[in-house]
């Protein structure tokens, strides 16, 4: 068994932040979003993967390396522009050879890892292995059609939604997917879609299975769903205090301090992440707050945040709420008089004030 990672794309729906980089490089609880497809992978005993990455960046390269620190070996695989996603598989070919193989949208973050998943598919003896999760939105992903127990039709992003599932971006396959990703054609949308893929074996008496996912899944593809999966990873998270705590501050809940922050005169409440060399100082860290290295919190209030590396948020008069922040951003008091709000913030940038 093998695995597909799949991490290219613009991520536009996550602008400004993807401006920067790459949207599977954004860190959920301190630690970027595609590790923990990674380490959902050698989790359930596969040792070799290959990662599909825009050819005209190394950013995932720099960030995942060759694998050893998940004691897995990862080769890359460039993609020359984003045609969607039966095109990554179609990329993986060779790669796969004749194994089995699980394909894992490097956006996506399931708890309880995937080794269910692979036994299941392992099992089952099926051609493709899809996982359901049910959701609010279906029109928002890959659905469907459900009778009698099996999937009669998969549509993506349908007008009209058949079931309340989306396939969530965990698949399982034999070869025989590279010929339904060789043989579809465009969408109206200029992609190489999987669900026409799926959609494809079906029509060719293929034997497709699933699996409901239980548990929460969640795909990061839009600014609350950071969020979302800021929470709950914290929400599972174990406290250790690496950090220095001054006896006038407060650390309630599962709290992690990491080496050389430094926590003076303030509440911390959790669950929360504060990275190493952070300075929170006469500060409020609210829960489901993610907290970058480095970055300092002065005079100023944060819950329900993913605030990156180096920012600096001094003497801010209103709690930050919900917010995002990249890396080196500064919400600072203005000086002097008169009493203003200055902003110099980048394109697609948004600011909601009071
Ligand atoms: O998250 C589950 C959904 O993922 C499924 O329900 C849909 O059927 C499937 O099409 C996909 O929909 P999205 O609209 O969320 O796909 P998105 O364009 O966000 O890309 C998903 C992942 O694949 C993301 O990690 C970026 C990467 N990607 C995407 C494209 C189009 C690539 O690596 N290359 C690509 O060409």
């Amino acid at each position: 068994m093998r695995a597909l990672i799949a991490s290219g794309g613009r991520g536009t729906r996550l602008r400004p932040i993807t401006h920067t980089r790459n949207k599977h490089l954004i860190p959920i609880a301190n630690k970027p979003i595609i590790h923990y497809a990674i380490e959902a992978v050698a989790c359930a005993g596969i040792r070799d993967i290959a990662i599909v990455v825009n050819a005209d960046s190394s950013e995932v390269q720099e960030a995942v390396g060759d694998g050893a620190r998940w004691g897995v070996n990862i080769s890359y695989l460039r993609q020359e522009r984003p045609g969607g996603l039966a095109q990554v598989v179609a990329l993986a070919e060779e790669f796969m050879g004749d194994e089995p193989f699980i394909f894992y949208l490097g956006d996506n973050m399931v708890v309880g890892g995937v080794t269910r998943f692979v036994e299941e598919f392992r099992r089952s003896g099926c051609d493709c292995y899809l996982t359901l999760s049910k959701v609010k939105d279906p029109e928002r992903f890959g659905v469907p059609e459900i009778l009698n127990g099996r999937i009669v039709s998969v549509e993506e992003k349908p007008k009209r939604p058949k079931s309340s599932y989306a396939v969530a971006g965990i698949y399982l396959y034999n070869r025989s997917i590279f010929e339904a990703v060789k043989a579809i054609r465009p969408s109206a949308r200029g992609e190489l879609e999987i669900s026409d893929a799926h959609q494809y074996l079906i029509d060719h008496g293929r034997s497709i299975g699933f699996s409901e996912i239980t548990g929460w899944w969640k795909d990061t593809g839009k600014p609350t769903d950071l969020l979302e999966a800021n929470r709950l990873i914290l929400d599972n998270i174990t406290a250790s205090v690496n950090g220095d705590v001054d006896e006038k501050s407060t650390v309630a809940g599962k709290v992690i301090v990491e080496p050389g922050a430094r926590i003076i005169n303030s509440v911390v409440r959790g669950p929360a992440i504060i990275g190493a060399g952070c300075l929170i100082e006469e500060a409020y860290i609210g829960p489901f707050s993610s907290i970058g290295n480095r970055t300092e919190i002065k005079k100023s209030e944060v819950e329900y945040s993913i605030i990156l590396r180096d920012c600096k948020i001094h003497n801010v008069g209103i709690r930050l709420e919900g917010s995002i922040l990249g890396n080196d951003v500064e919400i600072v008091q203005a000086a002097g008089k008169p009493l203003v709000h200055r902003f110099m913030i980048g394109d697609q940038s948004r600011v909601e004030v009071v």
